[in-house]
């Protein structure tokens, strides 16, 4: 797997992913963007202190087939705390590259580098509470569920909880 910061030569595949309804029904933020919103968006990240976004590719095809790598998906670190060493952090995948153990796989091996490389002490994520594939694999990784935004999006005519989950170093030993 490729992991590199997201530029403006994402872009393209960043915005067709976030715009495509599989994907967009799970975002705290269903709106369908242009490709100049998202590369400008992409960009000023690029130069936030406190965000990060990550463009995930395959590795390079083994076989003449395919002549490029597949965008697998996004990952991304907000709200990065360097005084109490914690972030919040999120990923989406590609919906032709779903269901194939990615998300677990870039999971680890983000948790892995923001524990031990950028030494964080504890990492929160949000998630929509309809999202019962991504709630799965969170707490298969050893997040634990530590509050909830009540109806806090409407979607599909309902009201959504937002739940808010959280994982320390400690527990990611215990879990492996
Ligand atoms: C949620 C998402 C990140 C999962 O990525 P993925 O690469 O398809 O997930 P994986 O293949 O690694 O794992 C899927 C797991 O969910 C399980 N699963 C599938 N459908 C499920 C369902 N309806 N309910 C519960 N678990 C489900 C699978 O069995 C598998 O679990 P296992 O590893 O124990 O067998 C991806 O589907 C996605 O990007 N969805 C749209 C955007 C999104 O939801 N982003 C997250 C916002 S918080």
């Amino acid at each position: 797997m490729i992991y590199q910061i997201a530029t403006r030569d994402d872009a393209e595949n960043i915005n067709n992913m976030r715009n495509h309804l599989d994907v967009r029904q799970y975002l705290h933020s269903p709106i369908c963007h242009t490709l100049k919103n998202c590369t400008e968006w992409i960009e000023n990240i690029y130069h936030s202190s406190s965000s990060e976004r990550i463009a995930i590719y395959t590795d390079p095809p083994e076989t003449e087939t395919l002549s490029y790598n597949p965008f697998v998906g996004l990952f991304r670190i907000d709200e990065i705390d360097a005084l109490n060493n914690t972030c919040y952090v999120g990923l989406d995948i590609n919906p032709s590259q779903q269901g194939k153990g990615y998300a677990s796989i870039i999971y680890k091996h983000m948790l892995n580098e923001l524990f031990e490389l950028r030494n964080m002490r504890i990492i929160y994520l949000e998630v929509l509470s309809h999202n019962e594939t991504a709630i799965h694999i969170y707490k298969k990784l050893g997040f634990m569920e530590c509050g909830r935004f009540p109806r806090k999006i409407v979607r599909f005519g309902r009201e959504i909880d937002s739940c808010v989950m959280y994982i320390d170093r400690k527990m990611l030993i215990q879990n492996e």
